[in-house]
């Protein structure tokens, strides 16, 4: 049985394409999965705590000299750690906002990744001294922008900060492999014609479809 992640990073509930599309990706997955076992975060609902001094200060401190208060300090962080480290297949649906990630997925991500936990630092690793200590998982990335053209020569070429950043985080720090992330976007949402129409069903199409089929695969693996 597969275990999945969802995360929810739109601070809107209703009318949220993300979230529609995170829908429809576990929909297409339950065609061939069933009872595939997922967790939801919601930190557009929720947003996690950002960083503060007092984190750090405890996340750098070996395990066993933390005091209680540092503990205290570390309990949300474990709670998403171990959310990640237990599912196989993380599904992030995140909406762009000016040019980048949702203020709460960012918060996410620096709860999650943390030395010790997700990823181990040796400067005998020369000048790439980090290495996550996960593998194995895949991501899945659902996003919604309201204009358009990012991709490569489009005409808004470079300004899409979310995408690369979730795929840098993912493949240095969170040990997932390039081909095993996953990309499917909905655009032109601000210009609400029908070119927005035409790219929001094709991107809900397309998140049923890759969830079936990528439980397909990872039932018969
Ligand atoms: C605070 C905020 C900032 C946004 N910034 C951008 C942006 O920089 N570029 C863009 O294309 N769309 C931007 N949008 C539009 C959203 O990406 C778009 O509405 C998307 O559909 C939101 O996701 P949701 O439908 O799941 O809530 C922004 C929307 C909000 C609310």
């Amino acid at each position: 049985m597969t275990v999945m992640l969802r995360v929810d990073a739109s601070a809107r509930l209703g009318g949220s394409i993300t979230r529609q599309m995170a829908d429809r990706f576990i929909e297409g997955w339950r065609t061939s999965e069933p009872n595939v076992q997922i967790t939801t975060r919601d930190v557009g609902r929720e947003p996690p705590s950002i960083v503060s001094e007092a984190s750090i200060r405890a996340g750098f401190t070996p395990p066993e000299q933390r005091t209680p208060d540092m503990k205290a300090t570390l309990a949300e962080s474990m709670t998403l750690i171990d959310e990640v480290r237990r599912s196989e297949v993380l599904v992030i649906s995140a909406p762009l906002y000016n040019y980048g990630l949702p203020a709460s997925l960012k918060a996410w991500i620096d709860q999650v990744v943390r030395p010790g936990e997700t990823f181990s630092f040796d400067l005998r690793r020369g000048d790439f001294p980090i290495q996550s200590t996960l593998s194995g998982k895949s991501l899945v990335v659902l996003s919604s922008r309201g204009e358009f053209g990012f991709e490569p020569g489009g005409i808004r070429d470079g300004w899409n900060h979310l995408n690369p950043h979730l795929r840098t985080v993912a493949t240095r720090l969170l040990g997932i492999a390039d081909e095993d992330i996953y990309e499917i976007a909905s655009e032109y949402q601000e210009f609400d014609d029908q070119r927005h129409h035409q790219s929001r069903e094709q991107a809900l199409h397309d998140a049923a479809e890759l969830g079936s089929r990528l439980a397909g695969a990872s039932v018969t693996a």
